[in-house]
């Protein structure tokens, strides 16, 4: 298991697949992408497209690396087709109970005994739709978007999951230069996204209270919290503070965690005034008439500009 990956049945080719699908090319592995509607099978290779261009004006892909990628990137409406010979099965379909149940139990009948299936789920615990003779070679393999260019993924098996398996794509990740994080066991959110749950659980109450604007909010963000945590992440920040410090912190009653909402009322005025971010033209700030083309093209071109910054002056 783990060198003998070489083909790759990506099913789903939406906001994750076809940028999976890149990754998972430029990692020297031919890809077969699939999805079950035609539209998003049409669009895919165009966003591969936009997404190799970035990473080639960024100076991340020289232009003989990116055609190689291309090449090795097949669509097909076929499951059958993405499936057979696939070493690995990567599942990045719509984020559905019954749609993914299904789908596992095609997987099982097509796919070869052999494959590892990783599901890019976010939230479900897909492992009781797993076959049991599969039970051994399925695990999550969870990433964030855009993943040509955030780099850890999250891995994790069920505890009928090979630790075989699971070292043979942290293995085959790591040496595309992503960060692989194995999790001891499943839990919905993983670590990165259960993070950001509880922040954004502050930020919208914040907001809700009145006591800081968006603007505000992102300038804490920003020159606040962000600034550190690129270098330091969250824990050792904690030994720069100190340790008594933190344990004063984490003992004053005063800061009372916000309540647990399912609602933010100052999101949903935003929708109902149509602001749905950066695809209208306009979200929690506006972005002048700039197209999401353009926003995504700067957002991206900043991010790998930090990116290099960042492996200039390594960690502490
Ligand atoms: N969007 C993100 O930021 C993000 C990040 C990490 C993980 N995920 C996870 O990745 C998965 C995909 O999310 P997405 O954002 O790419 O969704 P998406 O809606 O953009 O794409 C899902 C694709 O699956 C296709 N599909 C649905 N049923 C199918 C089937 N039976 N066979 C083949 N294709 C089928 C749809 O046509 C669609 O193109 C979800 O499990 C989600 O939780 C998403």
């Amino acid at each position: 298991m783990g060198t003998g990956i070489a083909r790759v049945g990506m099913l789903g080719a939406g906001t994750m697949g076809h940028a999976l699908a890149l990754v998972h090319a430029l990692g020297g592995l031919e890809v077969r992408l699939q999805d079950n509607s035609p539209a998003a099978l049409a669009r895919a290779p165009l966003l591969v497209d936009g997404a190799l261009d970035t990473l080639l004006r960024g100076g991340e892909v020289t232009e003989q690396q990116a055609q190689a990628a291309r090449g090795r990137i097949a669509t097909t409406p076929d499951l059958a087709t993405a499936l057979q010979g696939a070493d690995l099965v990567v599942e990045a379909v719509v984020e559905d109970k019954e749609v993914k149940r299904a789908l596992f139990a095609e997987i099982d009948r097509l796919a070869p005994e052999h494959a590892l299936v990783a599901s890019n789920t976010s939230y479900l615990d897909v492992f009781p739709y797993a076959a049991p003779r599969r039970a051994r070679t399925t695990l999550v393999a969870h990433w964030y978007t855009p993943p040509y260019l955030v780099d850890l993924v999250d891995l994790v098996g069920s505890d009928a999951t090979d630790p075989a398996a699971i070292e043979a794509l942290r293995a085959l990740y790591a040496s595309w230069g992503k960060k692989p994080v194995v999790l001891r066991r499943f839990i919905p959110g993983y670590v990165a996204n259960r993070l950001q749950a509880a922040l954004s659980r502050e930020v919208n109450w914040l907001l809700d209270e009145g006591y800081a604007t968006p603007q505000d909010i992102d300038d804490a963000v920003i020159h606040g919290l962000a600034l550190r945590l690129p270098i330091l992440g969250h824990l050792m920040k904690a030994d720069f503070t100190g340790l008594e410090m933190t344990r004063r912190a984490l003992a004053n009653a005063t800061v009372v965690p916000a309540p647990d909402r399912t609602r933010c009322e100052t999101l949903e005025k935003l929708l109902e005034a149509g602001r749905a971010g950066v695809m209208s033209g306009a979200g929690f700030f506006d972005y002048g008439g700039r197209s999401p083309d353009e926003l995504f093209r700067a957002r991206d071109e900043r991010l790998l500009s930090l990116k290099r910054h960042l492996r200039d002056i390594g960690g502490i």
